[in-house]
């Protein structure tokens, strides 16, 4: 890290925009055991739900506050009264709370969403922040679909929220909508014409409907953002948001042209990938980027020789970075629980101890007909039967 280099905030949405993936629904078991790991991958913000939401998501959101420590807790609420109460409610008991308030700003959203006046959105703003900031010091402000509003209609909403005391003004490509160089000029825009500007953070939260999320989150980098929001694996409504695995590996493995540093700890980023996997139901396909099962795979021959003479010919990153160990230990039918419970926890399952018997029972079985159990085979244990327990 040069002196120079700027520290980059990264604020984790999978378990609230993540959530929204269609299909996936958590426990607040489920949710507390991927905030754990959360804060031990180093993230600066958790939002841990949508505590109007429903009762579960309430109680995830209590439950995450009260009990685990290190980042920020955030809870989203629309800008109105109960929301705000609601999240508060949620909230109070963190260490280091943070009110996170929404409001749509395109003309698209407020003719036919919203059915608002461009006026009454400024007055909701004004209102609607400053409640958030009698209950929390911390309150982030988000103009939904900011990259498709009116540019002026935009900086005046921006304006309005830092006067009513926002700390943090996220813009989100809430479509997915914008292309990395539009985007990265937003920001500047933003940057060069808001009032007040400078007292807050600017974050950016990026969908992937183009496959552009990540990109887009660059670009804003380069023009200022000191914030990115984005969930494991780029789970998210429709293609998902940022996936913060690639954002942070790409600022890490390309430091010489981003000048800037994140505060994760990458080698927790397979363990957080493979848990946020098993517990939402959604895998992660073959070829995604750091954390696929083919991403430091190598096929053709002329890549392996390269590799094998010299690992840097082919591959940009040490997958030790990422926590991707190699095994010394060959797991076949001598092995005990306590070897099948150490890979299993390097692989990122935490299994209880009912889970680890079947787990271990079914493992045996295998290991009669098969001389080495691979860690692909444990996956497919621990995926496919332990979660019917
Ligand atoms: O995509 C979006 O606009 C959001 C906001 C609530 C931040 O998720
Ligand atoms: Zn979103």
């Amino acid at each position: 890290m040069t002196e120079t280099s700027r520290r980059i905030y990264i604020f984790d949405t999978t378990l609230r925009d993540g959530e929204q993936s269609p299909g996936v629904s958590l426990n607040v078991e489920e949710k507390l055991k991927i905030a754990r790991q959360l804060a031990r991958l180093g993230v600066d913000v958790i939002e841990a739900g949508f505590p109007i939401a429903s009762p579960g998501d309430f109680e995830a959101v209590r439950a995450i506050a009260r009990e685990v420590e290190g980042p920020i807790i955030a809870g989203l609420a629309r800008i109105n009264d109960r929301d705000i109460d609601r999240a508060w409610e949620a909230l109070q008991d963190a260490k280091r709370p943070r009110i996170h308030v929404f409001i749509a700003t395109s003309d698209i959203h407020l003719k036919y969403k919203l059915r608002m006046t461009r006026e009454e959105v400024l007055a909701a703003v004004r209102k609607g922040v400053a409640r958030a900031k009698s209950y929390c010091q911390d309150v982030e402000f988000s103009p939904e679909d900011a990259s498709r509003s009116d540019i002026d209609f935009l900086c005046q909403v921006l304006a309005t929220a830092i006067e009513s005391g926002a700390t943090v003004l996220n813009i989100p490509d809430t479509v997915g909508y914008a292309t990395p160089a539009e985007f990265g000029r937003l920001i500047a825009e933003i940057r060069r014409r808001v009032p007040g500007i400078d007292r807050v953070q600017i974050s950016v939260h990026c969908h992937n409907d183009l496959g552009l999320a990540v990109a887009n989150s660059l670009a804003a980098i380069e023009n200022g953002a000191l914030q990115v929001e984005g969930a494991i694996n780029g789970i998210g409504e429709r293609a998902g948001n940022t996936a913060l695995e690639e954002l942070i590996m790409a600022l890490y493995t390309r430091r010489d042209y981003y000048g800037c540093h994140t505060g994760i700890v990458t080698e927790e980023i397979y363990r957080t990938s493979r848990l946020v996997s098993s517990l939402t139901g959604m895998p992660v396909q073959y070829n995604k980027a750091i954390v696929g099962k083919n991403a430091f795979a190598h096929e053709a021959g002329i890549h392996q020789d390269g590799v094998l003479k010299e690992r840097t010919t082919y591959e940009i990153m040490n997958p030790a970075m990422i926590g991707l160990v190699q095994n010394n230990i060959v797991l076949g039918k001598h092995s005990g629980r306590h070897a099948l419970r150490t890979r299993l926890e390097e692989l990122g399952f935490k299994l209880n101890e009912a889970e680890l018997d079947k787990a271990f029972a079914r493992f045996k079985e295998l290991a009669d007909r098969k001389k080495e159990i691979s860690d692909r085979d444990l996956e497919a244990i621990v995926e496919h039967e332990i979660k019917q327990i």
